[in-house]
């Protein structure tokens, strides 16, 4: 028996790295699956991986007519939402005197402003007693050069974590935020940097992890799988932190 039988779970960013991890977990545990992003090959390739009971809605989370479609073709194929993950993002790193107002405004927009206009379009979807996962970073508690805008925007989804919390409470929807430290996936090489600057920067992360090593797109769906079932009944407005002790030691 899975943990999220006959469950519904939507996923922002499902069709890569960590949202594709949390997505498939998911989709083992009994949920059926709804992936959401805005490159339509990688949506088709996720969900031959995910199989039958699986839905891609093409979109993107700064669009809030393309959020609104999601809910809605959710709810027609699979009815109301039990899991909601609010995982789409992006980083593109730039040191403070570098970045202009479009840097800034892309990074927030999607990080920021998509993470909050997902949980506010999907209220009405969601079922009483619904679980949703804001997706956050260690960088919310630790300073990383060229990081200030990014960081910023997951402060801001540590403190929504509280908020929605607050407001949902009655309605029994858990609002949590998990903090993956450096994991393994495409964000990497989409930050518009030099791959030699990407490898030393790796480097230089990985000597900062007491485990030693990027953490995986399937340890953070084990701690997503927690945070979304029945087994944090009692977990609301926290932060999961899964960075091999990056910022915790
Ligand atoms: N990897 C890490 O080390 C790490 C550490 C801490 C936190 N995180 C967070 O984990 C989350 C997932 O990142 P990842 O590492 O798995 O990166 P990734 O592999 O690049 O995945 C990012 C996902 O977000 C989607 N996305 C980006 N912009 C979007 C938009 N405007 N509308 C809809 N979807 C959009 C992408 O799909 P499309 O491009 O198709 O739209 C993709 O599915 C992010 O919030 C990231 O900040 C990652």
């Amino acid at each position: 028996m899975g943990k999220l039988d006959g469950k519904v779970a939507v996923v922002t960013g499902g069709n890569s790295g960590i949202g594709l991890g949390i997505a498939s977990e998911f989709a083992r545990q009994g949920a059926r699956v709804v992936i959401f992003g805005r490159n339509g090959e990688r949506l088709a390739d996720a969900l031959r991986t995910l199989g039958d009971q699986a839905l891609a809605v093409q979109g993107d989370v700064t669009n809030l007519a393309d959020l609104d479609r999601l809910f809605a073709r959710t709810a027609e194929r699979f009815g109301k939402l039990d899991v909601l993950v609010a995982n789409a993002g992006i980083a593109r790193p730039l040191p403070l005197e570098h970045i202009d107002e479009s840097n800034f405004d892309l990074i927030s927009g999607v990080n920021f402003k998509g993470a909050f206009f997902t949980v506010q379009r999907a209220l009405a979807y969601l079922n009483d007693g619904a679980s949703i996962l804001l997706i956050t970073s260690g960088t919310n508690r630790k300073g990383l050069p060229g990081f200030s805008v990014y960081a910023a925007t997951k402060a801001a989804l540590r403190s929504l974590a509280r908020s929605f919390s607050t407001e949902l409470a009655e309605r029994g929807i858990r609002v949590n935020a998990l903090s993956p430290g450096p994991i393994e996936t495409p964000l990497f090489e989409k930050m518009g940097l030099p791959p030699e600057t990407i490898e030393a920067f790796g480097e230089t992360l990985t000597r900062q992890i007491p485990v030693g090593r990027f953490g995986k797109p399937q340890e953070m769906a084990k701690a997503a799988l927690f945070l979304a079932s029945e087994d944090a009944s009692y977990v609301v407005g926290a932060e999961l932190v899964a960075d091999g002790g990056l910022t915790q030691v």
